[in-house]
């Protein structure tokens, strides 16, 4: 059978992981798909990164080049970013090419409108790789579990920041030596900001939510934290109280709305994704019929971005003869079936809460402390005093509290803050047991 011809934009991490695999594999691949996949061709900004590229590939430094190239019926874009990504596709679209990318941050933010281009000209868009690497999360969610309904999920799904936070807390590493061997190893975006500052795993957070939900992709509306300012010391505490501070990308709906919210969380050092270290993601789902599921594997990295590059590739040549209505669709509900659902402000969200405050050592200043917490009717569940350093006359006290609204937990922090006997701000940090 005649091959099925691929050109790829971009030859770095993903797209040279892919245009290994695609050779490594190469027979099994085309067991699979039924027929062979060949890259025709594929561009590079610098062609002196294209050095050793097979004779029979031809390589461009116009990506457009590629896009209009006949002998091309797959268009992978794996090259990064919105612009010029976001031209290419929709006009690898506009040519009648099925498209494959790695790109979160461009389905995040114009998904719905390719997926839109792209139902009107008939063509497959497979995103896999865009969201949690290796692990085939969009394939569970629009395929495995489409019998279910899903009320939650929660990842860990940026392995840049995993990455880190397992070097601080194991290998006692500093921040900025952790965010360098991530960059070394090739897990970090082009602006590794992306990473730290917790957009990336927002951008996945709303594909993945559009998916489990049927709503459409709303990035704008997620809310985002990151690890940038997190304290070596917290991450310390957190482990004497029995946590493990984590980026969690959390999505979930109920009676009020949908929760969409990317922010570093205390969990249990029991829970399954406490124990996800160094570039590894997990997905956790809760769905009606199979019940909570956990998805597990290599966030980021070429081989593990490759597999999904490819897995989309084979499932888009396998289904090349079938009409276009009657393949999956792409954000798993049909596009006139999609349902906007209502957002909740980060405000009325409800959560546990770690405070961690800098008092004077002195009668009378934690009383103060509980009884604003009290008026805002914050119930304590633990409370612990460090060991002053020597001669210093303020000390560390951390607090856990129950559930509280956020709105509550902001006002009692802002009257803390003001309290002439507290140092400086009040760290707050999220707790979550991620029980349905
Ligand atoms: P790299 O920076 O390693 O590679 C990017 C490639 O695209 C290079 O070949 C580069 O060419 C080319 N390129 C960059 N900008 C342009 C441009 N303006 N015009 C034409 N070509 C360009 O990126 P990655 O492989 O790491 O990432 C690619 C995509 O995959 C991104 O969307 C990323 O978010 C996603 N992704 C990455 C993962 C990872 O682990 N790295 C995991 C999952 C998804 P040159 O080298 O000549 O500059
Ligand atoms: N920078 C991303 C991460 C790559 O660290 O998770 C995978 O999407």
């Amino acid at each position: 059978m005649n091959a099925v011809r691929i050109g790829l934009l971009g030859l770095g991490t993903v797209g040279g992981g892919t245009l290994d695999l695609l050779a490594r594999n190469g027979d099994e691949i085309a067991r699979r798909a039924g027929r062979p996949l060949r890259v025709t061709h594929a561009s590079v900004r610098n062609p002196e990164r294209a050095r050793g590229l097979p004779a029979d590939i031809a390589l461009h430094t116009d990506p457009f080049e590629v896009v209009r190239q006949p002998d091309v019926d797959i268009v992978a874009e794996l090259i990064g970013g919105i612009e010029p990504a976001r031209e290419l596709v929709l006009a690898a679209i506009g040519a009648g090419k099925h498209v494959v990318t790695a790109n979160k941050a461009l389905i995040a933010h114009h998904g719905n409108a390719i997926f839109e281009a792209a139902r009107r000209a008939g063509v497959a868009v497979g995103f896999e790789a865009a969201v949690a690497g290796g692990i085939p999360i969009i394939k569970t969610l629009r395929e495995g579990l489409a019998g279910n309904r899903i009320d939650g999920i929660a990842g860990i799904i940026n392995g840049t920041s995993n990455y880190i936070l397992t070097q601080m807390r194991d290998a006692g590493l500093d921040f900025a030596t952790a965010l360098a061997d991530a960059q070394r190893l090739g897990y970090a975006e082009a602006d590794p900001g992306f990473d730290i500052d917790g957009v990336d795993a927002a951008h996945k957070l709303s594909i993945l939510a559009a998916i489990a939900f049927g709503m459409p992709l709303c990035f704008g509306e997620v809310h985002v934290e990151g690890i940038r300012d997190l304290s070596a010391v917290d991450v310390d505490y957190a482990g004497q109280l029995g946590y493990r501070l984590k980026l969690l990308g959390i999505a979930r709906r109920g009676a009020q709305g949908v929760q969409l919210r990317v922010h570093p969380t205390l969990l249990p050092q029991r829970h399954l994704l406490a124990q996800v270290d160094g570039v590894i993601n997990a997905v956790l789902v809760d769905s009606d019929a199979l019940g909570q599921s956990l998805y597990y594997g290599a966030g980021a990295g070429a081989g593990p971005t490759a597999s999904a590059v490819v897995a989309d590739l084979i499932d888009i040549a396998r289904a090349l003869t079938i009409d276009a209505e009657h393949r999956v669709p792409y954000l798993a509900f049909h596009h006139d079936r999609l349902q906007a659902l209502p957002v909740q402000p980060i405000d009325a969200v409800e959560t546990a809460f770690y405070l961690r405050l800098t008092a004077l050592d002195r009668p009378g200043v934690l009383a103060d402390v509980t009884r604003i917490l009290a008026d805002q009717q914050i119930s304590i569940e633990a409370i612990l005093q460090k060991e002053p350093a020597p001669a210093a006359s303020h000390v560390p006290v951390i607090l856990l509290t129950h559930k509280v609204p956020e709105r509550a937990l902001r006002d009692a922090i802002a009257r803390i803050e003001a309290l002439p006997s507290i140092d400086g701000r009040v760290v707050s940090l999220r707790v979550d047991h991620l029980e349905h």
